[in-house]
């Protein structure tokens, strides 16, 4: 890690994910969480604000990057429920088979390296009648911002601690062994459109 990922990265990501456009998808999605919940890349905790903690009987999350995780130190201490936060990365998740009832995960499938290992381990953790929450910027519809995303991607990514711009999360999560059960997408209001395409809502295990 160099000076620019260890010092100033998290603070950028904590504060580029912080937008009250982002706050309204999270208030959208995060309250469905219910029972045990594992968030996958949690990043500086911003989630933590809207689970509805009288719904939460455990709570467990995968962030591997320790500045993410001392950024979210002072929202853990806030939160009405214990967290439990592995250093850990979404491709091996050290959890029984079939034992959440609920997996989140929020602008974080964009960072993830192998996205294909990672959703295996999110259907291999989850009840049969779990429920994975989503929200995940991505490739947008229209062909003239979907063009500048994949030239912006090679710059971005070094900067943006490895986010792509040009994937395509439903299809991820699809390909996850997963049935997109409610899904919207929109560009989010007063976010630069070439990352500002975002997809939420929740799918079960297919
Ligand atoms: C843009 S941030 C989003 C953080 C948080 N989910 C949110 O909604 O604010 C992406 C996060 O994914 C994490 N991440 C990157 N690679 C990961 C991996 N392989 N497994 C789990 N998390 C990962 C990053 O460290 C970062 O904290």
């Amino acid at each position: 890690m160099n000076f620019y990922q260890k010092h100033i990265l998290p603070k950028v990501i904590n504060f580029a994910c912080s937008t009250g456009q982002m706050k309204k998808v999270r208030a959208r999605t995060i309250p469905m969480a219910s029972g045990e919940v594992l968030e996958i890349g949690f990043g500086s905790g911003l989630n933590l604000p809207f689970y509805q903690a009288g719904n939460v009987k455990r709570f467990v999350a995968v962030e591997p990057d320790p500045g993410m995780r001392k950024l979210a130190e002072k929202r853990m201490v806030e939160a009405d429920f214990d967290c439990e936060v592995l250093g850990l990365k979404a491709e091996t998740i050290p959890l029984d088979d079939g034992c959440m009832d609920t997996v989140v995960v929020t602008f974080s499938l964009c960072s993830i390296a192998d996205t294909a290992q990672a959703m295996a381990e999110i259907r291999r953790v989850i009840k049969p009648d779990g429920r994975l929450i989503f929200a995940e910027h991505g490739l947008a519809p229209d062909a003239r911002i979907a063009k500048w995303q994949h030239r912006i991607e090679p710059f971005w990514k070094p900067v943006g601690g490895g986010c792509h711009l040009t994937r395509k999360p439903v299809e991820i999560i699809a390909g996850g062994g997963f049935s997109p059960e409610q899904v919207e997408a929109d560009y989010l209001p007063k976010i630069p459109k070439f990352s500002g395409y975002v997809s939420f809502g929740y799918a079960s295990p297919a």
